[in-house]
């Protein structure tokens, strides 16, 4: 029996492996994290810069997946609801997210979002406490975003088995990771810089150009309700993709198939709008948080 000893740090790394693939794949966060970084106000810059510690170009991006980390410590567990809210809809027929139905006691991203951005406006706690807050804020406007984060069914999808050519694998850890990386090029930080480039370059001359003002209208950080409000409407409008394109002809359409060809040819284009949009979004967020501190 000896030899089954060194596999148990092997399972257990493993089981990390696949908890971790939970959220906007690293590189996600990070592109909404460039994208933000890009449109912040120099004084929200200035600001996070300093409460972050990090001058760099990169102080959004290099905490983007903190949350992602601390939700897997004993300190952090209680967050892990915080990355998701189970709308108990019933997709493809009918998408909807229902905070008093969907947001339970343990809580869920839209009520995280509104809690870290009181305690992030409201100055009072340490500046460590500031500093999560500040991170949290930073993830979660990216998890808010990816539409089987605000999705009950199967767990977010979590527990739909697909494949992605050769890899067996589920459908949130394909829209969180595969469908991104094969928009991008890659998982790297590079990746999410080039890719972030391009989102810009759509933001301020190209397809989203028309429409990235109606991205923020209604976009309130002024009281609880109204973060709430904003919060819902994002995840609102991530939720009602899982009807639309994500479960579009139902769970049998994808089970047990490979959804690296058609499904996710027609899934980029989401992907890529929920990207730029929750960057675009983050910028302006911190600014408004910053403004009325
Ligand atoms: C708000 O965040 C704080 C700090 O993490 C946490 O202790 C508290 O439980 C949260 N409140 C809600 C309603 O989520
Ligand atoms: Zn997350």
């Amino acid at each position: 029996m000896p030899r089954l000893v060194p596999l148990l740090p092997i399972i257990t790394f493993l089981l990390l492996l696949l908890r971790g693939a939970s959220a906007w794949g690293a590189m996600g966060h990070e592109t909404v994290a460039y994208i933000a970084s890009h449109y912040a106000l120099p004084a929200t810059q200035t600001y996070l810069q300093t409460l972050l510690g990090d001058t760099s170009a990169d102080y959004l991006a290099s905490v983007a997946s903190w949350a992602d980390s601390y939700r897997y410590t004993s300190a952090g567990a209680f967050s892990a609801p915080y990355h998701y809210v189970d709308a108990n809809d019933d997709p493809p027929s009918a998408c909807g997210v229902d905070l008093d139905r969907d947001c339970g006691a343990e809580g869920c991203v839209v009520r995280a979002l509104q809690n870290y951005t009181t305690i992030l406006m409201g100055q009072e706690a340490s500046g460590a406490n500031l500093a999560i807050a500040a991170k949290m804020i930073i993830h979660f406007a990216g998890d808010i975003g990816q539409p089987l984060h605000c999705e009950g069914l199967e767990i977010g999808g979590n527990g739909i088995d697909v494949k992605y050519g050769d890899d067996d694998t589920n459908l949130h850890a394909v829209w969180d990771s595969d469908i991104p990386e094969s928009v991008s090029g890659g998982s790297s930080l590079s990746s999410a810089r080039s890719w972030s480039a391009a989102l810009i370059k759509k933001i301020d001359s190209g397809t989203y150009k028309s429409q990235a003002a109606s991205w923020i209208s209604g976009l309130s950080v002024g009281t609880s309700a109204s973060q709430t409000a904003t919060a819902l409407r994002w995840a609102t409008e991530s939720n009602a993709y899982v009807c639309s394109t994500v479960l579009r002809d139902g769970v049998d359409a994808v089970e047990n198939q490979d959804v690296s060809g058609a499904y996710t040819t027609a899934a980029q284009p989401v992907v890529e709008l929920q990207i730029a949009k929750q960057g675009y979004r983050l910028a302006k967020w911190l600014d408004a948080i910053v403004a009325g501190m």
